[in-house]
């Protein structure tokens, strides 16, 4: 592993690392992202944090077509347009941090076409994993985390939350769908994922995430 001049007294590796966290809607990860970015900043780590759909200036622009209750869009548009996200989202935001040697934190990302286009829209996993390797050419995440919480309580939790965006609206099936896709994803590739029991306190879950990532980022040449 090839270091940098440490900064501040931190060291970072050469080239950064690219941390997904995936989950279905409402199971609290967007919650465990903002406390961990929290943390490490606090902490003086190098880190950035960032969401798909959007993440970079056009991406955030895609973000608004795909998420706007008001568009009815067809599924294979729908899987176009989100690997288009992705595609700038690693051009302009996570490929050049990256070369920078900083952690990067990503709300969703490559799994969740699998699960939602690939399962809930019943495209297929393979179809969607090909149009994401022209998007990537390469680039997958160097670790996963999972918030794994049963669709009861996450349709409680999206409940409570409000503001429903165009995909809140689907159907019990169209969750159950993407939940079994997680699930399938996690059991074909237990290697790539860490999950966590997201049906646990909001502390509980961030505190499991901050001692997950930072075991991850030891592993990877960050410290002191
Ligand atoms: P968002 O409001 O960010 O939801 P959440 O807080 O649950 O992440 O909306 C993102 C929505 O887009 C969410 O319903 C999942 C969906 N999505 C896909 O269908 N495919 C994808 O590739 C990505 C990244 C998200």
């Amino acid at each position: 592993m090839t270091e940098r001049e440490p900064e501040n007294g931190m060291n970072r590796p050469e080239r950064g690392i690219l941390i997904a966290f995936e989950g279905s809607d409402g199971a609290g990860k967007t919650t465990a992202l903002e406390a961990m970015y929290a943390d490490l900043k606090q902490k003086g780590y190098p880190v950035i944090k960032t969401r798909e759909p959007g993440g970079s200036p056009t991406a955030e622009k895609i973000r608004a077509l795909l998420l706007d209750p008001q568009n009815s869009i067809d599924p294979r548009t729908e899987a176009l347009l989100y690997a288009a996200s992705r595609r700038e989202h690693i051009r302009q935001t996570i490929l050049p941090a990256l070369e920078r040697g900083e952690i990067v934190l990503s709300d969703r990302f490559l799994d969740s076409s699998l699960a939602y286009q690939g399962y809930g829209r019943l495209l297929g996993e393979k179809v969607i994993e090909h149009l994401n390797d022209f998007a990537l050419e390469g680039l997958r995440p160097d670790a996963t985390l999972f918030y794994r919480l049963d669709e009861q309580s996450a349709k409680e939790r999206r409940e409570l939350r409000g503001d429903l965006n165009r995909l809140d609206a689907e159907t019990r099936d169209f969750f159950d769908r993407v939940n079994g896709g997680f699930e399938q994803l996690l059991a074909s590739h237990p290697d790539r994922y860490l999950v966590i029991d997201a049906s646990r306190t909001r502390e509980e879950v961030a505190a499991q995430t901050i001692s997950l990532v930072e075991d991850l980022l030891r592993g990877a040449g960050y410290g002191r």
